[in-house]
C-alpha cells in the first residue's frame, strides 16, 4: 500500500508517497515514547495522589521504612498531603539521569546515527528494568533508576529526530507524534498496571516495574528492521546508501531533489566543528530559544501536575475506592484520544493554530478550576459533588488540550527546527531542558500546593498566558516545510528573528571580504 502524499502548506515539498515502510519505521521507533511514557506513569512523580510503586506499602517497608512509618501519622487535608523531598527524589533521579544522559546520546546520535542510538536506550531500559524490578536493595534500586535514565535520555533524543528525519516533509508533523502518542498510551498502561498490581503482596511492584521490559524489548529488536535515516547516512560520508535508504522510505524513484538538499545541508554541517559553540551563535538563536522555552512552557502548563492531582478529584466527586482507577482510566483515554486529534490536525491547520486553540483552552479550564476550589475548597472542608464535578470535566478537557498542543509540539518543533549543524546538539538541550522542568515540577508540587492552595491554578493559568502570547508572537509556522529548508523559508522571513540571519549573513560577507 503506498498512499500519494499530495503537496499542501505553504511551500512546495519533495516528492514522496506514504509507505508502509516508514509507517513501521515510525511505530517500532516510538516505543521508545511508549516506554518514557510508562516510566512517568509506574513510579509516579507525586507518590501520593497516584499510587504508583512509591504510594506501594510493600515498596515502602522494603526500601523507605522511616518513609512508611511517618506517613502512617501523618495529618493530611486537601492541600497538604504527606511531602517526603527525599522518595520525590528517587523518583526524580530518573529525571536527573536523563538531563546528563541526551548530551551523550547527542554525540552517539551525530557519530553513529539515530538507529544505534535507539538500540543503546532499548539497552539501557533492559538493564535498568532489571535491576530496578529485581531490587534487593536500595543501591540496585537506585542505578537501576537512574539506567532506566539513560534509556528515557537515549531514547527522547533520538526518536523524535529520527520520526521528523524520516517523515516526508508534508507528514512530519503527525508521524512525529506517534512519538506522544505512545508517551499518552504508555502512562495509561502504567495507570492500570499500578493499579492491579497494588493488590499483589508482596511482590507487585516489581510486577508493575518488570513491565517496561516488553516494551525495551520490542524496540530493541524492532530497531534491527528499521532503516538508519538518509540525513545521517549521508551525514556520516555513506552518501550510496543514504540515497538508497531515501529511495526506499521515500517510495519514489526521482528522489534527487531532496537528496540534494541533504547533501547540502550535509556540507554546511560538516564545516562545522563544535556544535555546543555554534548553538550560541546568532543564527541558531531562534530554534535554541524556542525549543528551550518550549520545555519549560510545556511542563509549566501544569500538566503532570493537574494528572497527579486527578485521582483525588475524583475521590472528592464521590467515586471512593474506585476513584484511583476511573482517573486513571477516564483522564488516561482522553489523552490518548486527543493526542489523534494533535495527529490529524498538526499538518492540516498547522502548529500555531494548535498552540494558540490550546492556549486559550487551557486557560479557561484553569481558571475555572481555581474558581471553584478557591470558593468552595476550605483548608480542609470538601467540595460539594456537583462543584467536584465541574472540577473534574474541566480537567478532562484541560488534558484534552494539552494532548493535542503543548505535549506533542514540546517534542515536534525542536526536533525540526534546527539546522543540522546542530539539530543533535540542539534537540538535546531541549530534551535536557524538559527533563529539568518535569522534574522541578514533580519536586515542587507538593510544597507548592500547600503553601499556595488554590492559587496554584492561577500560577499555571498566569504561564499559559505567557506561552500564548509568545507562541502568537515568536513561534512561526513549520508546517509543510522541508526540514532542511528552516533557514530560507521560515526564519529569515520572520519579523523577528530574522535580524539573527541577517546579522549571520553580515558577518560572513565580512569574513569572505577578509
Ligand atoms: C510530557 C510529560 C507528560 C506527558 C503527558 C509529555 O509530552 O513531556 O511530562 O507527562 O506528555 O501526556
Amino acid at each position: 500500500m503506498a498512499v500519494v502524499v499530495s503537496s499542501s502548506g505553504n511551500a512546495p515539498a519533495f516528492k514522496a508517497k506514504m509507505t508502509v515502510y516508514v509507517f513501521v519505521c515510525v511505530v517500532i521507533a516510538a516505543f521508545g515514547g511508549l516506554i518514557f511514557g510508562y516510566d512517568i506513569g509506574i513510579s509516579a512523580n507525586v507518590n501520593d495522589f497516584k499510587g504508583g510503586v512509591t504510594a506501594m506499602d510493600d515498596f515502602l517497608k522494603k526500601f523507605f521504612p522511616s518513609v512508611w512509618e511517618k506517613k502512617q501519622h501523618v495529618h493530611e487535608n486537601n492541600y497538604c498531603k504527606y511531602d517526603n523531598q527525599f522518595l520525590q527524589l528517587f523518583t526524580s533521579s530518573l529525571y536527573l539521569a536523563a538531563l546528563v544522559a541526551s548530551f551523550l546520546a547527542s554525540a552517539v546520535c551525530s557519530k553513529l546515527g539515530r538507529k544505534p542510538t535507539m538500540q543503546f536506550a532499548s539497552i539501557f531500559f533492559l538493564i535498568g528494568v532489571g535491576l530496578t524490578a529485581g531490587a534487593v536493595n536500595i543501591v540496585m534500586l537506585i542505578i537501576g533508576r537512574i539506567l532506566l535514565g539513560f534509556g528515557v535520555g537515549f531514547g527522547n533524543q533520538a526518536v523524535p529526530l529520527f520520526l521528523s528525519e524520516i517523515a516526508p516533509a508534508q507528514l512530519r508533523g503527525g508521524l512525529n507524534i506517534v512519538f506522544q502518542l505512545m508517551v499518552t498510551i504508555g502512562i495509561f498502561i502504567a495507570n492500570l498496571v499500578n493499579y492491579f498490581t497494588a493488590t499483589v503482596h508482596p511482590n507487585g511492584w516489581r510486577i508493575a516495574l518488570g513491565g517496561a521490559a516488553i516494551p525495551a524489548v520490542i524496540l530493541l529488536f524492532g530497531s534491527l528492521i528499521i532503516c538508519e535515516t538518509p540525513t545521517s547516512l549521508i551525514e556520516r560520508n555513506k552518501n550510496e546508501e543514504g540515497k538508497k535508504a531515501l529511495r526506499k522510505i521515500r517510495g519514489v524513484d526521482d528522489i534527487n531533489e531532496e537528496y540534494e538538499s541533504i547533501v547540502n545541508a550535509c556540507e554546511i554541517a560538516s564545516q562545522v566543528k563544535d556544535p555546543y559553540r555554534k548553538l550560541l551563535k546568532p543564527a541558531s538563536r531562534p530554534p535554541f530559544i524556542i525549543g528551550m522555552l518550549l520545555q519549560l512552557f510545556q511542563q509549566f502548563t501544569g500538566i503532570n501536575a493537574i494528572m497527579f492531582y486527578a485521582p483525588v478529584l475524583f475521590q472528592t466527586v464521590g467515586f471512593g475506592s474506585d476513584a484511583a482507577l476511573l482517573s486513571a482510566v477516564i483522564t488516561g483515554v482522553i489523552n490518548v484520544l486527543s493526542t489523534f486529534v494533535g495527529i490529524y490536525l498538526v499538518d492540516r491547520t498547522g502548529r500555531r493554530f494548535l498552540l494558540l486553540q490550546s492556549s486559550v483552552h487551557m486557560l479557561i479550564c484553569q481558571l475555572i478550576i481555581g474558581i471553584i476550589l478557591a470558593k468552595d475548597l476550605g483548608t480542609t472542608g470538601t467540595l460539594g459533588k456537583p462543584q467536584a464535578l465541574v472540577v473534574v470535566i474541566f480537567v478532562c478537557v484541560y488534558v484534552m488540550g494539552f494532548a493535542w498542543s503543548w505535549g506533542p509540539l514540546g517534542w515536534l518543533i525542536p526536533s525540526e527546527t534546527f539546522p543540522l549543524e546542530t539539530r543533535s546538539a540542539g534537540f538535546a538541550v531541549a530534551v535536557s531542558c524538559n527533563m529539568f522542568f518535569t522534574f522541578v515540577i514533580a519536586q515542587a508540587f507538593l510544597s507548592m500546593l500547600c503553601g499556595m492552595r488554590s492559587g496554584i491554578f492561577f500560577f499555571f493559568s498566569a504561564w499559559i498566558i505567557v506561552m500564548g502570547l509568545f507562541a502568537m508572537f515568536f513561534i512561526p509556522e513549520t508546517k509543510g516545510v522541508p526540514i532542511d529548508e528552516m533557514r530560507e523559508r521560515v526564519w529569515k522571513p520572520h519579523w523577528f528573528w530574522k535580524r539573527y540571519m541577517l546579522a549571520e549573513d553580515d558577518h560572513q560577507d565580512v569574513e569572505k571580504r577578509t
